[in-house]
């Protein structure tokens, strides 16, 4: 029932028996999600729409994973497991660690969670109070702004564009005024697909590091990179919070399974945090996902689809009039310029959803302050489907005039 708020300073009588709903919860929607919803609801109604509005992959997870699950729910209970996950998986994270980056991780350290967005909700709660100032670079995925301001922390946005690379680099944090508490960065970067390379990322953990910053690293793209594969902080600042999870390269979004390696000082804070919020991950997505790593070959094919996909975006929005792209060196985003058009990235996106049938992600989902101007593409879905949404959405485009 909507909310009818009177406007007089007496307050009726069903305002004074209304439970009240928190402030907290007053935080903006996860667009890209309300733009799924609405975009289901017109295929439920009979209309063939491209969906290319969440990064969801195409394909489900490998075979040895979902053959696993099966096995399990042939032959398990699934009861809770540790609340920082099954130790087997835990080792297997770490393994996995020290095999791509070369560093070894203490299986102690690893905490195994629901999906990584259950990592941040962890990683936030233990390292920062209500209050705490934390640097969130912009554009970037809603939920760190919006799980922080819900928990009372203050979102210091950075904003970020095409003269930097959408990188953020240590002048940008030391022309900050104010006490900072803590960074969130990504890399590859969600909506940008922008990688940090090594000694930018070394630059930005000295930084912090040297200011009592807490680091917090989304690496939940990393394996799906273009030119050169991705770097950890890890390696380079062993105090960071290291995000990471199987929905991206090993397709397992539904799974909702992901992991986070945490410094020694937040593990105990952390599993007391776990324990009480969500007991544990789900059991049959653990069990199932200790095959994942296994499975390289296989998820790697899947990369080829991806670099197919992004080579025919770039080859082909162009000539629709879509030029001005963040650099994509991983993820599979396109975050393209559209102030030419518009300056309403949402309502831009409700038309093109109407009139050619194609769902997108507003640039205001990522950047309050020039998401306005922007949309993302996502393009992990089948080649058929991204090349259907690519011919659609030109067509579209070629129809409108510039704006004013
Ligand atoms: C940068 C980034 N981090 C985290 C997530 C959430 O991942 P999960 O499905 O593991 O909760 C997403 C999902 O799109 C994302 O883009």
């Amino acid at each position: 029932m909507a909310a009818i708020r009177s406007t007089s300073l007496v307050q009726t009588a069903d305002e004074v028996n209304r439970c009240k709903i928190s402030d907290r919860s007053n935080i903006d929607a996860f667009l890209a999600m309300d733009v799924l919803t609405a975009a289901n609801a017109k295929t439920a109604a009979g209309h063939d729409i491209v969906h290319m509005e969440v990064g969801e992959p195409g394909n489900g997870p490998p075979k040895r994973v979902i053959e696993a699950a099966k096995r399990t729910l042939g032959h398990r209970p699934l009861g809770y497991t540790e609340a920082l996950g099954k130790p087997a998986l835990r080792r297997a994270i770490a393994d996995h660690s020290r095999n791509a980056y070369g560093v070894p991780v203490d299986p102690a350290r690893v905490a195994v969670t629901i999906g990584a967005s259950g990592a941040f909700v962890l990683s936030f709660l233990a390292a920062f109070d209500a209050g705490d100032r934390v640097v969130v670079p912009e554009p970037a995925f809603p939920a760190y702004r919006n799980m922080l301001q819900a928990l009372g922390v203050e979102v210091v946005p950075l904003s970020l564009g095409p003269e930097s690379h959408f990188k953020p680099t240590r002048a940008m944090l030391s022309a900050l005024d104010g006490p900072i508490h803590g960074l969130v960065i990504a890399s590859p970067s969600n909506p940008t697909g922008t990688m940090l390379d090594g000694d930018e990322l070394a630059d930005l953990a000295d930084y912090c590091a040297a200011n009592a910053i807490r680091l917090i690293s989304d690496e939940i793209y990393h394996g799906i990179t273009y030119e050169r594969e991705a770097r950890s902080m890890l390696e380079y600042a062993p105090d960071a919070i290291i995000i990471n999870g199987f929905s991206k390269y090993f397709c397992m979004t539904g799974w909702r399974l992901g992991w986070l390696i945490m410094p020694d000082d937040l593990i105990r804070p952390i599993e007391r945090l776990a324990q009480n919020l969500f007991i544990s991950a789900p059991a049959l997505s653990q069990e199932a996902a200790l095959t994942a790593f296994d499975c390289g070959k296989e998820l790697d094919l899947r990369l080829d689809v991806y670099r197919r996909n992004r080579e025919l975006l770039l080859n082909n929005l162009p000539a629709a009039g879509l030029e001005r792209f963040a650099p994509i060196d991983g993820a599979f985003y396109l975050y393209a310029d559209v102030s030419h058009l518009t300056d309403d990235s949402k309502a831009f996106c409700d038309r093109i959803l109407d009139e050619a049938h194609v769902a997108l992600a507003p640039g205001a989902d990522f950047d309050s302050v020039n998401g306005h101007h922007y949309i993302r593409l996502a393009f992990a879905g089948s080649s058929e489907c991204v090349a259907k949404g690519a011919e659609r959405l030109a067509a579209w485009l070629r129809r409108q005039s510039p704006k004013g």
